[in-house]
């Protein structure tokens, strides 16, 4: 029946749309964790773009809950992996890059099976939120870079800057110039 055909593609998008969502909580914790111990190391001005970054990975994880819930399920809120604790600044950034690589990677998987599935608006969703994870990627790979090649005289700059990051609730990507367009937009 063309009815059950389309139930099980719209199982494939929401299986897919629910890892999306898992993703995006982890990183949350995982960045969220990493700004208060760049804080408390006094890398103030990382501390804040990671900061930002968490919240750009808030705004995907409700993006993804959102199009579950227009699809009919209930966005879960288990986390994939452990967070890690206790990293230091030499950890952090290559880590971090490493989790943008692998996200990008895993959407382009997840954008495909949408494409299958007859999705286009899951399609699209996914193609947003890759730009924006490559802008992570971006800027936690140059740091990792300038830590690995600079080494001490980097760091020594960034020792000491503000970690503010104001009343406001715009993340990383908004900062850059870019973003992903909010619904109704
Ligand atoms: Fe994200
Ligand atoms: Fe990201």
């Amino acid at each position: 029946m063309v009815q059950d055909a389309r139930t099980q593609q719209r199982e494939k998008v929401i299986e897919v749309l629910h890892r999306a969502r898992s993703m995006e909580l982890h990183a949350i914790h995982q960045y969220m964790n990493q700004h208060y111990n760049l804080d408390n190391q006094d890398y103030g001005e990382m501390a804040a773009k990671v900061k930002l970054v968490a919240i750009d990975e808030m705004r995907h994880a409700e993006l993804f809950a959102d199009r579950l819930e227009k699809l009919g399920a209930q966005p879960t809120t288990d986390l994939p992996a452990k967070v890690l604790k206790g990293q230091n600044v030499e950890a952090i950034f290559p880590f971090d890059a490493n989790l943008e690589d692998d996200t990008i990677v895993k959407y382009n998987q997840f954008l495909m099976v949408c494409r299958e599935n007859s999705d286009s608006i899951s399609m699209k969703l996914f193609e947003a939120i890759i730009d924006e994870e490559q802008v992570h990627f971006d800027y936690f790979d140059s740091v990792r870079a300038h830590i690995e090649n600079l080494d001490g005289t980097y760091l020594a700059k960034i020792a000491g800057t503000s970690s503010a990051t104001g009343l406001q609730t715009q993340g990383f990507v908004a900062r850059q110039g870019g973003g992903t367009p909010q619904r109704g937009a």
